[in-house]
């Protein structure tokens, strides 16, 4: 009879199991439709909840509650909580482009390309770069992206993370993927590559920060400080405070669904540019955060001065040469991942688990840009601007790494490998040769 009760008890535990479950598996299809018909979350659930009551009518209390808390799942009081949210509105505000069309037409439209029209795009087939038509940028993305796939699927090439699902991808590691849902388009942006200009460009479109309460209309009205202020993003990592353990899901839809980009260039002559930039160049934070380890480490400077002014004036600064032995030496990474700013690309936008739709080079910076930007809709509202700023080239390359014992390069080629060959870049053999 005791017997008989447990056992009892028990089916009645695994019936609530499999019941929860099946509630489970079903919130999730739900969402999946929700994320099609539409992405404005904390305006329509509750339409929704009216237009899907058939499917809603068998269930019991209990499921009834857990659909009401994801639907009440409101973002907790903490200050930066309430930051975040204020840009989520502003992203997520009046016209959101799944929203408006879902329809086969919309998503065609989105991912055609309209026929090249010198009149309507100045500085696009204009030009030096007259050759590069329409059907050659074709040629070159679809032959970037083929490139990736071969890499990704290629087993003799590893690196780390390589064989992991978008599911095993921590929320930290998803910082650099900015979405505008407006425009339905996702950039993963690289420091060094463009990013201010670019940053500019998703604020613009989306709206997330406006001016005096319209959106900006030329990208460089839109202030440094803002555009490299992590609140004026929407980004992915910023989805779990929002949508908690929907998240990645929402993710996934909107990887499927959205135009996805980002800007590569050749992985040495970034290193230099990020040298040069941020320890040529005046900066306080790095100088406090890199610049002293490294002069106390490798440039046996045991008392570096303790401002950046004091140092500059001493002509005290990490060489090129400290910078490397800092990249090389395996306890940089043992507290923080490398900087962004020479972190591999692969690292910040994990070219094998997102398809990324338009892979741009800082190497034809305005080609990309003007082609990317028909490519995405959006040539009538925003020109990417002009760079007037000395970029680095790759022929400085021989000069800047000729102090650079020929065994670190190689080691150096070995960590950035992957960025090489996954975004096409030959392999420096000139400056790997004994
Ligand atoms: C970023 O912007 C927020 C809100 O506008 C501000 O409170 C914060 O101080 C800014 N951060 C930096 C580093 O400027
Ligand atoms: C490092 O500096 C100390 C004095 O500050 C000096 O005695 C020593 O020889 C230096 N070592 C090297 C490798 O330059
Ligand atoms: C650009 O910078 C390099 C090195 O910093 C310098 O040699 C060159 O003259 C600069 N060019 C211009 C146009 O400013």
């Amino acid at each position: 009879m005791h017997l008989l009760k447990m056992s009892n008890s028990r089916i009645f535990q695994i019936c609530g199991i499999m019941a929860s479950v099946f509630m489970i598996l079903l919130i999730i299809f739900y969402w999946d439709d929700v994320g099609t018909a539409h992405f404005h979350l904390h305006t329509t659930i509750s339409k929704i909840q009216v237009t899907h009551l058939p499917l809603m009518t068998n269930l019991n209390h209990n499921q009834l509650n857990s659909k009401k808390a994801v639907e009440e799942r409101k973002p907790s009081s903490e200050p930066d909580i309430i930051q975040d949210d204020l840009d989520f509105m502003l992203v997520e505000s009046t016209k959101g482009y799944l929203q408006e069309g879902d329809s086969p037409e919309m998503e065609e439209t989105f991912n055609a390309v309209s026929e090249p029209n010198p009149e309507k795009l100045p500085g696009f087939d204009l030009g030096i770069n007259s050759a590069q038509t329409k059907t050659e940028l074709e040629r070159i993305q679809n032959e970037r992206k083929q490139n990736i796939k071969d890499v990704c699927a290629d087993s003799s090439i590893m690196f780390s993370g390589k064989n992991r699902n978008f599911e095993d991808i921590p929320n930290k590691e998803l910082d650099h993927l900015i979405v505008d849902d407006q425009h339905g388009i996702i950039y993963c942006y690289v420091p060094k590559v463009a990013c201010t200009n670019w940053k500019r460009i998703m604020i613009l479109l989306s709206g997330s920060i406006l001016k005096q309460g319209t959106a900006y209309r030329d990208p460089l009205e839109i202030p440094r400080d803002l555009v490299h202020n992590s609140t004026s993003h929407f980004t992915f990592n910023k989805f779990w405070k929002r949508y908690g353990k929907f998240s990645k899901h929402l993710m996934k839809i909107k990887l499927k669904k959205y135009t996805k980009f980002l800007f590569v260039r050749d992985p040495f002559v970034r290193l230099i540019s990020a040298f040069r930039s941020k320890f040529e160049i005046k900066n306080e934070d790095f100088y406090n955060r890199f610049a002293i380890p490294m002069l106390q480490l490798y440039a046996n400077c045991s008392d570096p001065p303790s401002t950046v002014n004091e140092a500059f004036s001493a002509g005290i600064k990490p060489s090129f040469v400290n910078f490397i032995q800092y990249l090389l030496d395996p306890h940089t990474e043992k507290n923080m991942p490398f900087n962004e700013h020479w972190r591999q690309v692969y690292r910040l936008c994990h070219p094998c688990q997102i398809n990324y739709d338009f892979i741009g080079k800082l190497e034809s910076l305005d080609e990309d840009a003007n082609y990317l930007l028909k490519l995405l809709n959006v040539e009538k509202l925003v020109q990417f601007p002009q760079s007037l700023r000395n970029r680095t080239v790759k022929s400085w390359e021989h000069d800047w790494f000729s102090k650079i014992p020929v065994a670190w390069r190689k080691q150096l080629y070995e960590l950035y490998m992957p960025d090489f060959v996954i975004f096409g870049y030959p392999k420096p053999t000139n400056l790997l040769l004994d």
